[in-house]
């Protein structure tokens, strides 16, 4: 069985955050949800996240993600050996089994690398296994020190560094496997003599190194995969490698990308195939869209399922379904639970809040659709609002299949239209129209001939 300890109780200060750091966002997922979704995709089925710096927040995001990841609270902080020692507990269910650690701010881990780490670990059977890698810059990380041979000898922290080891390019990447019963013995001997006065689980190596073990190091061949983010700028930077990575990824599955500016796509959302993205488009949490639909430019989609041709056209798309066909933009708004059935078409500066719209429905500019059930093949004029709120409460409108909404139409809720009833412009409609029935609901006109001449009301030139 694999087991694996997160850890997660940093407060990263230098990220100036309120939140403790492994909450810090990567394409508006906190960077520790990356490194959980990598465990268990790695086949990973036991994991200890150590919390510590503002514990109930990750706690509570750790709830909702599975609640059947454990937790072991440090308090204080006091390095990561110190970390990994308040899961004494978790180790001791596991001193038979291998145990994965890895640092929670380190988001670009994927299974991959951790599974060809765990073989490498096994065909030697080594008691600790670290993933390292060659990169350019190694500030403030441990170097990996080996003697001329190659052999393993131990893992400088940078702030504890000799000029000579600064030099040392190979970087602790801060993940490795341990034999379980070997990562107790480690952690039991792990002292604070360094420069920060810290426990540092790096030490381990040498620990095990004195103890007679086998040890090494597998070398990712991707070195961004041991990248972190200790502060704001290298969270850009984890951001604009994750972008491209995700996007990079849609791409040879078929999505059509002609140019990622501004794209983000969150890690969850599935795109169909011939789908294109236009720049500035933001698509996120647990959102679908369908083959062949053209997303964009300047579109947010959230918690969305977007059926398939659809064109959305500066449309922002809130937790709602959008279904086949339907054509959107520019300038929409559609949230809170909304659908559009097929061939819907909602056009410029129009907003659809928690409404059923049925299929064929259109309503091309300057509507306010909230809390109605529309039917099919219904017609709004420009300029109409349903006035679904008087201070207190909000109440339904009701709209018949094929009905006309004449422009600027005011339908003060609770009412309903019946099917192809047709709405006078201009009507301020308060009660329930029967079906195919016409409705006028405004003041009759009044024209008072020669009154212009006679009153005079403007000065003449
Ligand atoms: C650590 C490694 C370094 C490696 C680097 C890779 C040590 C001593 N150093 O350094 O060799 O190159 O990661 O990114 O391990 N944390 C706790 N409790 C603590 C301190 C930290 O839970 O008391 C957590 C943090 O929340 C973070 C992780 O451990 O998720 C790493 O801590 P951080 O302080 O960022 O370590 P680095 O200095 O980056
Ligand atoms: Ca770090």
């Amino acid at each position: 069985m694999k087991a694996a300890i997160i850890l997660a109780g940093g407060k990263g200060t230098r990220m100036k955050s309120d939140s403790p750091k492994v909450m810090c966002e990567v394409i508006f997922e906190p960077m520790i949800s990356y490194v959980v979704s990598a465990v268990k995709e790695a086949g990973v089925e036991d994991i200890c996240v150590i919390t510590g710096y503002k514990h109930e927040v990750v706690e509570n995001y750790l709830e909702k993600l599975d609640s059947n990841i454990k937790t072991a609270l440090q308090e204080p902080q006091l390095g990561t050996g110190h970390a990994v020692m308040q899961a004494r507990e978790f180790i001791s269910g596991h001193m038979e089994d291998d145990i994965l650690i890895l640092n929670g701010d380190g988001p670009l881990m994927d299974a991959d690398t951790v599974n060809k780490a765990y073989q490498y670990h096994k065909d030697n059977n080594n008691a600790i296994t670290l993933i390292s890698a060659v990169v350019d810059d190694t500030h403030g990380i441990g170097h990996i020190k080996r003697d001329k041979n190659g052999t393993l000898l131990k893992i400088v922290e940078d702030k504890d560094a000799t000029e000579d080891e600064k030099k040392i390019m190979e970087a602790n990447a801060g993940v490795y496997w341990f034999k379980g019963e070997e990562l107790l013995y480690a952690i039991n001997n792990i002292k604070n003599e360094n420069a920060q006065k810290e426990y540092y689980l790096t030490d381990a190596l040498e620990i095990l190194i004195k103890r007679g073990r086998n040890k090494g190091a597998y070398v990712c061949e991707n070195s961004e995969a041991v990248l972190g983010a200790n502060d704001r700028i290298q969270l850009m930077d984890l951001n604009t490698i994750m972008r491209r990575n995700i996007n990079n990824a849609h791409m040879l599955s078929g999505v059509d990308i002609p140019c990622t500016d501004g794209v983000m796509i969150g890690k969850k959302v599935k795109i169909g195939n011939s789908a294109q993205i236009l720049p500035n488009t933001i698509i996120i949490g647990e959102t679908e869209i369908g083959e062949n639909c053209v997303i964009g430019p300047n579109c947010y989609i959230k918690d969305s399922k977007i059926g398939k041709g659809v064109i959305l056209d500066n449309c922002k798309i809130l937790d709602s379904t959008i279904e086949d066909g339907v054509d959107c933009g520019p300038f929409v708004k559609v949230r809170a639970d909304s659908v559009l059935k097929k061939g819907v078409h909602i056009g410029n500066f129009v907003e659809v809040k928690n409404s059923i719209v049925g299929e064929g429905t259109k309503s091309a500019h300057l509507t306010y659709i909230g809390d109605s059930d529309v039917g099919s093949d219904v017609n709004f004029g420009c300029g109409t609002v349903t006035c679904n709120y008087d201070g207190k409460n909000k109440t339904r409108c009701k709209i018949g299949d094929g009905a006309f909404i004449g422009c600027n139409t005011n339908l003060i809720a609770p009412v309903e239209v019946g099917d192809k009833a047709y709405i006078a412009a201009g009507s301020t409609i308060t009660d329930n129209i029967p079906e195919e029935a016409l409705s006028i609901a405004r003041a009759k006109q009044v024209n008072k001939e020669g009154w212009v001449r006679k009153k005079k009301p403007y000065k003449e030139k």
